[in-house]
């Protein structure tokens, strides 16, 4: 009986006080409050994503009677708590909860008033739009570097038969998620990391049946360009010398021939 009463009390407060519009009388660029210093939004964002049914407050604890020049941390767990859980374990969230602001919170991966439908192809964590998304930091020097990350990350997917499915926009080869996990990404030497040694076989073989022994043990990240590879770079060092001969070949025999027709015409 009592809850029932608080969640009548709740529903009433909300009708009361969850009106956009007290917000958007400054926040919007023709609200009659608005001034030059106030940030406006685009409230179309909001209004086609998936949270369009929400109010700001449901996001932003704010009062709109008070003061609040200052940016609020958005909660986004109070409702995902299961996903927050999740991520809170992950290295990303760790690293996050101990002040290093260069690993990426829910707002980097999803964005914040546009965040739509992971299936929706415009989404920032669609599974082909995902490299990109992790690209952001795991390409960028200012985070590789200072965390002694490994740089060549993308750039090895990308030269890899996922990477290759991945950019002609095939949904279902691997993107980064689906070998290292999406809220549960852990270092490989974490037992509970998608890629450890004990996992590895059970993460291709979500999507490869009947593997091969050893068919996931190999490395994945090898680039054709390093001596390291093995068989890859072997094989590539063999068709730059195969394909040079066969140009140098060519033009020889052009050169021949035309040599040949001058002293037939001659
Ligand atoms: C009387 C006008 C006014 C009202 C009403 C108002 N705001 Fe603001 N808001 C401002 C001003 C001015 C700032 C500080 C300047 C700025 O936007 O950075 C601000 C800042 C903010 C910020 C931080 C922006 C940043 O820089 O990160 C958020 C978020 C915000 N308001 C949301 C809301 C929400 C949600 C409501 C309704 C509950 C609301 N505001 C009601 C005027 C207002
Ligand atoms: C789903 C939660 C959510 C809802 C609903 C929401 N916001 Fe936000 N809002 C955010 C997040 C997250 C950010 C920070 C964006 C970022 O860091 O990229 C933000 C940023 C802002 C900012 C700072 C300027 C900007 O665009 O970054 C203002 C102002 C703001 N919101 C006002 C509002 C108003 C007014 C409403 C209601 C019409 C609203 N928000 C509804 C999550 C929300
Ligand atoms: C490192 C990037 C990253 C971060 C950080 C991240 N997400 Fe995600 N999230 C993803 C990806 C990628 C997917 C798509 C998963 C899929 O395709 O199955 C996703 C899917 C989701 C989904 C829909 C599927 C589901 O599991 O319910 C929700 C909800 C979600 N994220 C919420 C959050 C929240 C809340 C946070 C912060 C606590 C967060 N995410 C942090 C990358 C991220
Ligand atoms: C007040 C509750 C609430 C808050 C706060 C909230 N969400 Fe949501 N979110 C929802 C609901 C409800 C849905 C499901 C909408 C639907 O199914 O149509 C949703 C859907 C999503 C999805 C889409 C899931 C999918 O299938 O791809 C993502 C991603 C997401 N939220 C991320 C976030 C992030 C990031 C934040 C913080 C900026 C946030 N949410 C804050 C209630 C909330
Ligand atoms: C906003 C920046 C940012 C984004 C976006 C991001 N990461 Fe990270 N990532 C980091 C940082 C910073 C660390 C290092 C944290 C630490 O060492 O404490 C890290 C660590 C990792 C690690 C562990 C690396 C190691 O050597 O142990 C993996 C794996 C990882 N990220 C994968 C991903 C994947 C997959 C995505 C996309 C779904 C992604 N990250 C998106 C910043 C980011
Ligand atoms: C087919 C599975 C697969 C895909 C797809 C994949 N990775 Fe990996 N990743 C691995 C494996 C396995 C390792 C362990 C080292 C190795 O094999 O090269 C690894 C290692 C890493 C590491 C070092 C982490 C550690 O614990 O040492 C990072 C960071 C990383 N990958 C990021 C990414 C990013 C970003 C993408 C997307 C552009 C991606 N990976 C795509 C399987 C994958
Ligand atoms: C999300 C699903 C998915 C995951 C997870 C995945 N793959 Fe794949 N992989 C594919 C698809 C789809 C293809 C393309 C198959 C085709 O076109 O025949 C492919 C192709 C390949 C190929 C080249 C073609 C072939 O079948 O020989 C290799 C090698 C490969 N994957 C290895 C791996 C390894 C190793 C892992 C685990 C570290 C892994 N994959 C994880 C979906 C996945």
């Amino acid at each position: 009986m009592k809850s029932l009463i608080l969640v009548i009390f709740l529903f009433l407060a909300k009708s009361v006080i969850a009106d956009d519009s007290a917000c958007l009388k400054c926040h919007l660029a023709h609200g009659d409050q608005s001034s030059e210093t106030t940030q406006h939004i685009d409230t179309s964002l909001i209004n086609m994503s998936v949270h369009k049914k929400l109010y700001c407050i449901d996001c932003h604890d704010i009062d709109p009677a008070e003061q609040h020049a200052f940016r609020t941390d958005v909660d986004c767990g109070s409702c995902h708590e299961e996903v927050l859980n999740i991520y809170k374990e992950s290295i990303h969230g760790v690293a996050l909860a101990n002040g290093i602001k260069e690993s990426p919170g829910c707002t980097d991966c999803h964005g914040g008033h546009n965040i739509i439908s992971h299936f929706n192809p415009e989404s920032k964590v669609y599974s082909t739009n995902v490299p990109k998304t992790c690209s952001e930091c795991h390409t960028s020097e200012r985070v590789v570097g200072k965390f002694g990350l490994k740089a060549d990350r993308i750039a090895t997917f990308k030269e890899s038969f996922h990477g290759i499915g991945n950019e002609l926009g095939e949904a279902s080869v691997a993107n980064c998620a689906s070998c290292h996990g999406v809220h549960n990404i852990f270092p490989q030497s974490n037992p509970k990391s998608l890629i450890h040694n004990d996992n590895i076989e059970a993460t291709c073989g979500a999507c490869h049946v009947d593997l091969p022994p050893d068919f996931a043990h190999g490395t994945i990240h090898t680039s054709a360009s390093e001596e390291t590879s093995g068989g890859k770079f072997f094989v590539r060092k063999f068709y730059y010398f195969f394909i040079s001969i066969i140009i140098i070949g060519f033009i020889l025999y052009r050169i021949l021939e035309y040599k040949r027709r001058v002293k037939r015409v001659e």
